[in-house]
């Protein structure tokens, strides 16, 4: 079975060396099927777009800075903002076509994406995660994440035209006052013999066609892919601001899909939660936070994923995560939110990689480059929530600003930071290097071991889950 599996590894291997920055997918349209695939849009504009006047979610809070008690009308600013590309993209993803709607994808990802829907994999998560909703399978997450015609300006002046030689480098990575960058995840059952009725919080939830593994990630080897459906359950619309939020610049918030909500498919995506901070100094977890806001009428299931201290994070995210501290274990302990997680974006242009990790761990310099902890080695070793060294991960820093010397820091954007970089440089690179945190670097025998969207190590007590 090592054999396979390492066989597998190394087709992979191939494959992401051999990648080209503009492929739509990663080569595996269904024999047979005709039906609408996905293409990439890097039509990026050329250059930066005028500046932006009259910004709806910025009037909507009176033009100062958002609080706590304003969130609620910021965010129903910028969903309205996005609304006419979202609904379509979200409900009528049969007739969604990006280059009409002027939203654009990044460079690299396409070994990554499956043909039709161009979604890629993040999480795998179960019933023991969202208790009382009624979730009766194990689920994964797959993401598409598009940039608005400003936010591209960036991919432009970062990747150039042919994305071959990114500008490595801090000015070059920044966002215009303004861009928008959205992400759509979509939640899929992995039980085979049901494609829906899995869990009543997705009932009637819009769905779209996707062409991926059914069954169990963390296998030696998952099951080939299948046309299967993902109900879209999160949205995230992020917006770069620096006047409504001077001290990180960007304002994150998401929408996930509330079965109970009316109206049309776009109206039931109803705000979990607005971030425009990483509280830094909410030191115990229960204090009052100022640079975040819940939305009280959630749907259940959405709220038992927040971060920790109760800030933002979302049911695809992995804000919460099996940890040991001090050699004890923390299962399913909130250690991250959006912000957090999102203010690690950087890049060592001498190691080619993150230097910390996207959760607070503790770096090491091989690979996953961060301590595991636990007789399975399958905890991330943790600084103790609160500390000085955990607090690392909840300052608030500027997009500009690195979280480690040596570093560029690349404006909170994780893509770059997490993903394309990384495998624009398994292409460009050297072809003996140490392989990234994705699936090819599962240990030939161990199946997969990390989270392909937060990097995690897999939950291996499945049933815990
Ligand atoms: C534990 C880490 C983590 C948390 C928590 C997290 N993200 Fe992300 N996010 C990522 C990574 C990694 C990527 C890029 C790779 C990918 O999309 O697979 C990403 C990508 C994105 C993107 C696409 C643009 C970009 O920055 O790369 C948006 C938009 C986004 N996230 C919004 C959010 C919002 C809103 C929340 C909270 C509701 C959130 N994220 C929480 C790790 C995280």
């Amino acid at each position: 079975m090592a054999g396979i599996a390492l066989a597998n590894d190394m087709t992979l291997v191939k494959r992401l060396q051999g990648a080209t920055p503009f492929q739509n997918n990663n080569g595996t349209v269904p024999v047979g099927y005709s039906g609408p695939t996905f293409v990439l849009n890097h039509a990026w504009p050329s250059g930066a777009l005028p500046p932006i006047v009259d910004a709806p979610w910025q009037n909507a809070i009176g033009n100062g800075r958002i609080t706590v008690a304003n969130a609620p009308a910021y965010a129903a600013a910028l969903k309205a903002a996005v609304a006419a590309n979202g609904r379509k993209l979200v409900a009528d993803h049969s007739n969604w076509d990006a280059s009409k709607a002027g939203w654009y994808n990044e460079p690299w990802l396409g070994t990554l994406r499956e043909p039709i829907s161009g979604t890629y994999q993040a999480g795998e998560f179960g019933p023991g995660i969202f208790p009382g909703t009624g979730l009766e399978a194990t689920f994964q997450t797959n993401v598409l994440t598009y940039y608005d015609a400003r936010a591209a300006a960036t991919l432009t002046k970062f990747w150039h035209r042919d994305a071959m030689q990114p500008v490595l480098a801090t000015t070059a990575a920044q966002f215009d006052e303004g861009a928008i960058i959205v992400k759509a995840a979509l939640f899929s059952s992995e039980d085979p013999k049901r494609e829906s009725g899995w869990w009543k919080a997705m009932d009637g939830a819009a769905t779209w066609p996707l062409y991926i593994s059914v069954g169990p990630q963390d296998s030696q080897t998952p099951p080939p892919a299948q046309l299967w459906s993902g109900s879209v359950a999160q949205f995230d619309i992020i917006v770069k601001d620096s006047a409504s939020s001077p001290e990180t610049g960007w304002v994150y918030m998401t929408l996930v899909y509330d079965a109970k909500a009316p109206g049309d498919l776009w109206d039931k995506m109803v705000p979990l939660g607005v971030q425009w901070g990483n509280d830094p100094q909410a030191t115990v977890a229960g204090m009052a936070l100022k640079e975040n806001w819940n939305n009280p009428a959630a749907p259940l299931y959405a709220t038992q994923t927040l971060g920790w201290g109760g800030r933002l994070s979302g049911p695809n995210d992995g804000g919460r995560n099996n940890i040991s501290v001090n050699g004890k274990a923390q299962i399913n302990a909130p250690n991250s939110s959006c912000m957090s997680c999102h203010s690690t974006s950087q890049w060592d242009p001498k190691t080619h990689r993150m230097t910390s990790f996207l959760l607070p761990s503790i770096p090491t310099n091989s690979p996953p480059y961060f301590k595991l902890c636990g007789p399975n080695q399958d905890l991330i070793c943790s600084p103790a929530p609160g500390s000085a060294a955990w607090m690392k991960w909840f300052k608030n820093r500027p997009g500009t600003a690195a979280m480690d010397p040596g570093s560029f820091a690349t404006d909170f954007d994780e893509v770059f930071a997490f993903k394309s970089l990384k495998l624009w440089w398994l292409a460009v690179g050297p072809k003996d290097q140490a392989l990234p945190m994705l699936r090819v670097q599962n240990t030939p025998g161990l199946g997969v071991r990390f989270n392909q969207y937060s990097g995690a190590p897999l939950r291996t007590n499945r049933k815990a889950n």
